[in-house]
């Protein structure tokens, strides 16, 4: 059957539509002109003549209330499966750190099943005057199903690229479609086809590569792994929707902002940012996400042009598209509950977490009104319904939920440990590695046991915080698997992750790197690796001081100014972020019984690797082109190469790096210092951890005093609502008598219920939300901590800092 089109009449009413919206776009604003760009040989992969007429069918059965309902989608942290009685919703998601019902967040593939299979019996209800539709039920399984407890997680994307192998890139989709599966999901937001240039984005290491033809190679593969070959898989056989995301120029915004302006030429868009889809419209994609990124001032969820112009036209996109989390709200003149103009920009579906309810209410009335066209809520609709029918939704049987052993499967791990072995970039080797299998090895590190650290953000939570090893029942952290492979061949390996030892070893292996995160609180200001608290180096120098040779593994989501820990290093591997098959490590660093290498290392940089920690957008085929890695670069045993002293001027203001960690380790970190002043007195204590500082502040008895952490200029505008909170780690030793309070900017809140008592070390979150209520401008917050009290008050503070966890959080006013 012939694709629909929007021509003629149909794009004549749209465009008048859009005309009397025309006042909400920005005047200056680039409209795409779809002959610059690709045209897909063979588009029509989602389309059957049979299906097409079913669905023709059915939405001439659905009341208005039911089409506007498969427009919208909800977070199951915002609605209960009852809801869908009274607001036929086309899809629900479960966000980064939202639970399964009754359950906590982490918790294993049966608890989500039965949290999706809750949902579904509602929707498929039969009752009076309803048409029942199936549910997609949507996850971020961006490396893996990365969201419950027990899944393989395979190595996130930058790791992949690294690997040049789309066969293992469609090996790995099937898994996680077939883990997902198992968990009642039937769709993931991935894969992610963003091709990111400016390596300060804290999202960089979603993408496989800045170069797009390993994009383009990868994004197709991904697509198949997940949704079979195109038109053919079913949720039967394990497959699963993916959506190719976000479209489009994410990767490309000035500074490396995330949700930022994407300044590029259309051309440039066309060349890099757009390079993964018409691939993975190709290989059949079920949806595509639109971007929470603006192309030259205008919000990608509002640009007709290329939503609808250029996707669904000019490339002959026939699934839906769908919006990224509240991204609506972001088009000028919209907000998260009323927003016509996305839906006749060419948005299908809305992410409407937590704002669905009067996103729908409005809806209704404009469909009613005809401000969005019938027409546009009928394409809408088929486009979706077009999807649950190739999936196989309206077939009841789903024989992969809840089939045993597929979760964390035998099979998978050994998928996820080779993509592991192969996304290694060996950046130096002086000779150290391999290491022999009967040494007596060092294994030091803070991340050397902790498969949270290895697996970074979208592990579990959605910043891959608050992970513990005992979150990984089917993980092996990288001591245990070099632990595995050195004791099997009479060598011993030693955890020590201060790095101090009582029996000298042969040599170390050092793990260390970036603390996990994902999307905006990851962007980061400047690329040199722990600016202002260099922890991991000076564990490199100590150990360089005593002649041991050491072997360092760098976990982080993007390449780094590393100079001073490569200078101390014997040999440097970029292991990225592996996931939970930390023995993959080992399989490429240990050698056999007899010396010789087990596996070689064959992963080559997707990303080029900087010089200086200014080098932000360091692309191959810049025209001043200096790296100290270049794209492709890579190692091995068969074709060593050896790398000099480095210079280690890092050649930006390091100051500039950190805007959300405020005390740790016994110190503020630059650019903040304590205020003098009228502070309360400090002094040092030790820590929870004893190897670790902790600042004691007194209070005088009868006079009031502030100890206030000051600093330059924050803008705390989008970690406001994303529900970021301040984290505070403390300890009363003397509680107080009178009130305590506690300010962030210009807010003050009543804090006296946390140190009325004298107790032990504990955690308490305030929201930053809660600060805002008290009359916190968080656009502009110069002093991000101070506490007033009149004392007697001994409080002992071990670590403060922005988080996103929402245990523990503490308001004393309603947000
Ligand atoms: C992210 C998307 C993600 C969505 C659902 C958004 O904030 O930008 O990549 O798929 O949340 O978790
Ligand atoms: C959700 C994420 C989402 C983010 C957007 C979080 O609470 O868990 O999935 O991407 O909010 O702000």
């Amino acid at each position: 059957m012939a694709r629909r089109k929007l021509t003629g009449a149909r794009k004549f009413a749209l465009l008048a539509a859009a005309m009397t919206l025309a006042a909400w776009q920005p005047a200056q604003a680039q409209e795409a002109e779809p002959a610059n760009w690709p045209q897909i040989a063979s588009p029509d992969a989602l389309t059957d003549a049979e299906t097409e007429a079913m669905i023709t069918r059915l939405i001439a059965r659905m009341s208005l209330e039911e089409k506007i309902g498969q427009m919208i989608q909800a977070d199951i942290a915002s609605i209960v499966p009852e809801d869908l009685r009274r607001y036929p919703l086309g899809s629900v998601l479960a966000g980064g750190s939202s639970a399964p019902l009754g359950k906590p967040d982490r918790s294993p593939g049966r608890d989500w099943a039965d949290t999706a299979m809750a949902f579904e019996r509602v929707a498929m209800e039969q009752r009076q005057g309803h048409v029942a539709i199936p549910l997609l039920f949507g996850v971020d399984a961006v490396h893996g199903n990365n969201n419950i407890v027990g899944a393989t997680l395979f190595p996130h994307n930058i790791g992949l690229g690294a690997a040049r192998d789309p066969d293992l890139i469609r090996r790995i989709g099937l898994a996680t479609a077939r883990e997902a599966a198992a968990a009642g999901v039937n769709w993931t937001f991935a894969p992610t086809v963003a091709v990111p240039q400016d390596d300060r984005w804290g999202r960089t290491y979603e993408g496989y590569s800045e170069d797009p033809a390993i994009v383009r190679a990868y994004a197709g593969e991904m697509t198949r792994g997940l949704q079979g070959e195109p038109g053919e898989g079913t949720i039967q056989d394990g497959y699963i929707a993916g959506s190719a995301k976000h479209f489009l120029g994410d990767g490309g915004t000035t500074g490396g902002i995330d949700q930022g302006d994407n300044a590029a030429t259309e051309q440039e868009l066309v060349d890099i940012h757009a390079a993964g889809y018409p691939p993975a419209i190709e290989a059949g994609i079920m949806s595509i996400m639109a971007s929470f990124n603006s192309w030259r001032g205008r919000k990608m969820h509002g640009n007709e042009s290329l939503l609808t112009d250029v996707l669904k036209e000019r490339m002959g996109f026939d699934g839906f598209v769908v919006g990224d989390w509240n991204g609506h709200a972001q088009i000028e003149g919209c907000t998260a509950t009323d927003c016509p103009q996305t839906f006749i920009a060419g948005l299908d579906m809305a992410m409407a977490p937590d704002s669905w309810k009067g996103l729908f209410d409005t809806n209704l009335a404009h469909a009613r009104a005809g401000t969005i066209p019938m027409e546009r809520v009928d394409d809408a609709v088929r486009r979706i319904l077009r999807v649950k029918a190739g999936l196989g939704l309206f077939d009841a049987a789903r024989p992969w939920t809840n089939r045993d052993g597929v979760i964390g499967s035998a099979e998978h791990r050994a998928i996820a440990r080779e993509a592991v072995r192969k996304s290694l970039v060996l950046l130096k080797n002086d000779g150290v590695l391999p290491l022999k299998a009967d040494a007596n090895l060092l294994v030091a590190g803070p991340a050397a046991d902790d498969i949270g650290l290895q697996s970074g953000g979208w592990t579990l939570s959605w910043q891959g915080d608050g992970n513990t090893n005992a979150d990984f029942p089917n993980g092996q952290s990288i001591f245990s698997g070099i632990q595995e492979a050195v004791s099997a061949a009479g060598g011993s390996a030693t955890l020590s992750t201060d790095g101090s030892f009582t029996r000298r070893p042969d040599a170390a292996i050092v793990v260390f790197g970036e603390e996990p995160y994902a999307e905006m609180r990851g962007d980061v200001r400047t690329l040199e690796f722990q600016a202002g608290d260099k922890q991991a180096l000076a564990l490199l120098q100590t150990l360089k001081a005593q002649g041991i040779p050491t072997v360092s593994v760098f976990l982080s989501g993007r390449p780094l100014w590393v100079n001073p820990e490569l200078n101390r290093s014997d040999a440097f591997v970029a292991a990225w972020l592996p996931g939970s098959e930390g023995g993959g490590i080992a399989d490429v660093l240990i050698a056999d019984a007899e010396g010789a290498p087990r596996h070689d290392f064959t992963g080559r940089l997707s990303f080029s690797w900087p010089k200086t920690a200014g080098q932000f957008t360091l692309n191959a085929g810049d025209a001043d082109y200096d790296p100290l890695f270049p794209l492709g670069y890579g190692l091995s045993y068969a074709s060593p190469g050896s790398v000099p002293q480095l210079a280690e001027v890092a050649g930006v203001d390091a100051s500039l790096a950190n805007t959300s960690l405020f005390f740790a380790r016994g110190r503020v970190p630059a650019p903040f210092a304590w205020e003098e002043g009228s502070a309360a007195a400090r002094s040092p204590v030790d820590g929870p951890q004893t190897q670790e500082g902790a600042v004691r502040l007194s209070w005088p008895a009868g006079t009031e005093a502030t100890a206030r952490i000051a600093g330059p200029d924050l803008d705390l505008t989008r970690e406001t609502n994303a529900k970021v909170l301040l984290q505070i780690e403390y300890r009363v030793a003397q509680p107080a008598s009178g009130p305590v309070t506690m300010s962030l900017g210009s807010g003050t809140i009543d804090a006296s219920a946390l140190f009325g008592a004298a107790g032990e070390w504990r955690t308490v979150r305030v929201p930053l939300e809660c600060f805002a209520a008290a009359g916190t401008d968080v656009a502009s917050v110069s002093s991000p901590f101070a506490l007033t009290a009149s004392g007697p008050l001994i409080v002992d503070i071990a670590d403060l800092r922005l988080a996103t966890d929402p245990e523990g959080a503490f308001c004393p006013l309603e947000p």
